[in-house]
């Protein structure tokens, strides 16, 4: 590929049509405000918003806490199985405009079973918005169970079990929520046994937390990405280690700058991670909350800092190396993404 042919203003027209992966995407942070609202009303949930701006004005996070906080109390509208569907079905149709072919979702069933919700309402929602999104956009998407690293282990292993019967809709188990004092080691066990179970497993680490953590969920949680792990640059022998074996690292841009891991785009580090040669991928995380969908995650991160074609097609390209997709799929993606770059030329 010639990507010095590819002048450098075609490029934010090629960062949206290219065909990509989504990797790393809380389906429970693609609850727009206006969702939010309606299904409010629609179950007759009580928010401690009066309105769509008031909620919004409160999108003003200090760092991972505050905006978790924020989070939870936006999910408590969802009761329904057709809430499920409904969120899912709306994130569909933004990743489809971004050409968005394939997408591993992450949920939080926890979030939703303490509060009474029974865990077959969700899986069924976002199970049956899978199957759809497959008929009405051609995207192949697939669920991805975190346990909350804020609870304990034994909370996550109840909340396996309780999966089990739902087994054929899910395809990894993930770990989120609150990173500091909540470290791999706390879940050793729960990811043993859904290794055994053929899971597959990834893990945030190194968003808020330090190297070592990224170390641990490699080593203690056999993890096969690593969610974030933008702080591995603080430890030149992970880094290295991270590159030998290509480890995928789910990074998402507009997210790190809202929860203030850096101070701005400028001064991400995407390009140093290339540049280290790591599979990083690009990704929304929590699109509602953050300021964008995956597309103007590449825009904006393609505005604020020296990345150009060859880096996109990198990008793109990793996103369906690192997917759980079968080789097949991953081939065909990578042969459109080749078919993109050259009609741009
Ligand atoms: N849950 C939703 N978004 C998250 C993030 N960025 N980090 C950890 N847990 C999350
Ligand atoms: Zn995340």
């Amino acid at each position: 590929m010639n990507f010095d042919a590819i002048a450098q203003d075609r490029l934010p027209a090629l960062l949206r049509a290219m065909p990509k992966a989504e990797l790393h995407l809380h389906i429970e942070g693609s609850l727009e405000p206006e969702l939010i609202f309606a299904l409010a009303r629609r179950n007759g949930v009580t928010l401690p918003y009066p309105s769509v701006d008031a909620l919004r004005a409160a999108y003003a996070f200090t760092d991972l806490q505050s905006f978790l906080d924020i989070y939870y109390a936006g999910a408590s509208v969802l009761v329904r199985e057709d809430d499920f569907y409904d969120m899912a079905m709306a994130y569909f149709a933004r990743a489809a405009a971004d050409n968005v072919v394939h997408a591993e979702l992450f949920f939080d069933p926890q979030t939703h079973t303490d509060r009474g919700v029974p865990f077959a309402a969700v899986i069924g929602g976002l199970s049956r918005a899978c199957a759809q999104a497959a008929r009405v956009h051609g995207i192949e998407a697939s669920l991805i169970l975190c346990f909350l690293r804020h609870l304990s282990e034994d909370a996550a292993f109840a909340t396996l079990d309780e999966a089990l019967p739902h087994r054929e809709h899910f395809i990894g188990v993930g770990l989120d929520s609150g990173e500091r004092g909540n470290p791999p080691e706390k879940f050793a066990r729960v990811f043993a046994r859904a290794g055994e179970l053929g899971l597959h497993r990834v893990a945030h680490a190194g968003e808020e937390g330090p190297p070592a953590y990224i170390r641990a969920a490699l080593d203690v949680l056999h993890v096969q990405r690593i969610d974030h792990g933008v702080r591995c640059l603080e430890d030149a022998a992970l880094v290295a280690r991270l590159a030998r074996e290509q480890i995928p690292l789910t990074v998402c841009p507009l997210s790190n700058v809202k929860l203030r891991v850096f101070p701005d785009l400028a001064h991400h580090p995407l390009k140093a991670l290339l540049d280290a040669g790591l599979c990083a991928t690009v990704n929304s995380d929590d699109p509602a909350y953050f300021g964008g969908y995956v597309g103007a995650n590449f825009e904006k991160t393609f505005a604020a800092l020296p990345l150009a074609a060859r880096d996109a097609y990198a990008l793109a390209r990793n996103s369906f190396t690192a997917s759980f997709a079968s080789a097949e799929r991953k081939a065909r993606w990578i042969a459109a993404l080749d078919a993109a770059f050259a009609a741009s030329q």
